[in-house]
């Protein structure tokens, strides 16, 4: 028994760790880097060279009582249209935080006029790159490292984990 109590920390540990090299690889994007979520940025040009990746989160800083982010489908990113948004991202701050969870293109809009005037962001989000293949070898291998061991250890982590909890709250 003592044994397997082991066994099953140090999985534990591994697998937390895991996550700790995953979490250190998202990147959180403040809308507008200086500017924030306001009417004075280009958001096309803003978002055109970010590679934006799922996990990462986006960070929108703005006045509050000025305006809001709202999360709308294409057509009506398009047109401006906040009455059918698909999710409403106010908190009421001015701060909102939104991770990008899901593959595919989020629009963002700011559903208080100000859409008309531009202000409103498309962000596409893409799989997380594969770690590099046959990579030449350096003596500085920590970032390769850590990619590959990410790309490794994640999925089969992700379905595992939960069954090591399990196993701590059974054996303790
Ligand atoms: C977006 O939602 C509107 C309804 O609010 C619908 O008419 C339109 O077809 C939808 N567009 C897309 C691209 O899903
Ligand atoms: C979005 O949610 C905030 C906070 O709950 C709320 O104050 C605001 O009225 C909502 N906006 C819309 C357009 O529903
Ligand atoms: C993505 O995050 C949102 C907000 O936290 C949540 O509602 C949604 O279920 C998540 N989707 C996935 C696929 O994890
Ligand atoms: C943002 O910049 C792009 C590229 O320069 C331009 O095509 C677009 O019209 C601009 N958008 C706004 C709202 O000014």
């Amino acid at each position: 028994m003592e044994g397997l109590r082991k066994m099953v920390f140090v999985v534990g540990c591994f697998l937390m760790m895991s996550f700790m090299v995953q979490e250190a690889s998202a990147v959180r994007y403040i809308v507008g880097s200086k500017m924030g979520w306001s009417p004075t940025v280009n958001y096309t040009v803003w978002a055109r060279d970010i590679p934006f990746y799922k996990g990462d989160w986006l960070f929108f800083v703005y006045d509050r009582n000025q305006q809001n982010v709202l999360e709308v489908n294409k057509t009506n990113f398009e047109l401006c249209n906040a009455e059918h948004f698909l999710q409403n991202w106010t908190t009421g701050a001015g701060r909102d935080v939104v991770p990008l969870n899901v593959t595919k293109t989020y629009y963002f809009i700011s559903g208080k006029g100000s859409c008309y005037s531009g202000m409103k962001v498309a962000i596409h989000v893409h799989n997380p790159p594969p770690p590099p293949s046959a990579a030449p070898m350096k003596s500085a291998g920590v970032p390769h490292l850590s990619s590959s061991l990410k790309s490794r250890i994640l999925m089969p982590s992700l379905f595992t984990i939960a069954a090591v909890w399990d196993a701590f709250i059974f054996l303790w």
